[in-house]
């Protein structure tokens, strides 16, 4: 991949919309009901967009969705890539580096995860503060992008710190109750097990899933301020006597994304 490439995309992608987006937001499994609250809304289904991939995923979509949210202009990733699907990594962070080019300056993202703090519950929301990338692969790696950031990344304020605190504010004023933890990803698509998982509860890990962890680093690189979210699917793999199923994971989206939805909007109309 090469800039050149990353600017024929957000060409397309320009052509179509009406403003320039200044926050784009990605939509996890079963979370895509906010790009129904976009207002103005143009669909671009990653199919059209030279150099980009489909999502495979179940729950998701495949499309951009630009247009206001909260007054603000957003542009919406309705289905992420994961590389899980079988994306080389430069695939699945392609769409972040195309907003970048957009003109976005923050990154919000979402994502269902299990839970691994023994004090959560399924349907808790949660603000990652951290991550730990067990995926077993940098997204990164490969020549590096200058027009985009340096070579050697800082991952030290990775979740904007002013975003988090706007994140816990915001949330305290709505009374939804905000957990706060670190988000461990792991390739998948096989759930982990119950020893990996009493393992990463050891590391500091408070819930594992299978994405954001890479387009988090895209954003961090190219310096985008990132704010990001899990909803607590179901409970990690070892924590109940029971079997983890996809279905849950994309239920849960449903029954509580409404929460993580006017959080979030919330939030964005506060980044004008
Ligand atoms: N593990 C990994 N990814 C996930 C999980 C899980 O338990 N739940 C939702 N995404």
């Amino acid at each position: 991949m090469n800039y050149q490439i990353i600017c024929e995309a957000a060409e397309y992608v320009r052509s179509k919309i009406e403003k320039q987006p200044k926050i784009g937001i990605i939509l996890g499994s079963g979370l895509g009901g906010i790009a129904e609250k976009i207002e103005n809304k143009i669909e671009i289904p990653y199919g059209e967009i030279p150099h980009f991939v489909q999502s495979t995923a179940p729950g998701h979509k495949g499309q951009f969705v630009s247009g206001i949210l909260s007054g603000v202009p957003v542009i919406c990733m309705q289905g992420r890539l994961h590389y899980y699907e079988g994306h080389a990594m430069e695939q699945v962070i392609f769409p972040v580096r195309v907003m970048k080019v957009l003109g976005i300056e923050t990154l919000i993202v979402t994502n269902a995860a299990g839970g691994i703090n023994l004090s959560f519950n399924v349907g808790n929301l949660m603000l990652i503060e951290d991550h730990i990338n067990f995926m077993g692969r940098n997204p990164l790696i490969g020549p590096n992008i200058p027009e985009l950031g340096p070579r050697f990344c800082d991952m030290s304020y990775t979740y904007t710190p002013e975003l988090r605190e706007l994140a816990k504010k915001t949330a305290a004023k709505l009374g939804i109750d905000l957990k706060a933890g670190v988000y461990l990803a792991c390739s998948g698509p096989s759930y982990e097990t119950p020893a990996e998982i009493r393992a990463f509860r050891t590391l500091g890990a408070d819930v594992v899933g299978m994405s954001t962890v890479p387009e988090a680093i895209a954003a961090s690189h190219c310096g985008l301020n990132v704010l990001a979210f899990s909803l607590v699917s179901n409970m990690a793999a070892g924590v109940l006597d029971r079997k983890l199923t996809e279905e849950e994971v994309i239920e849960e989206g449903k029954r509580n994304g409404a929460v993580l939805q006017n959080l979030i909007m919330e939030i964005i109309a506060q980044l004008k």
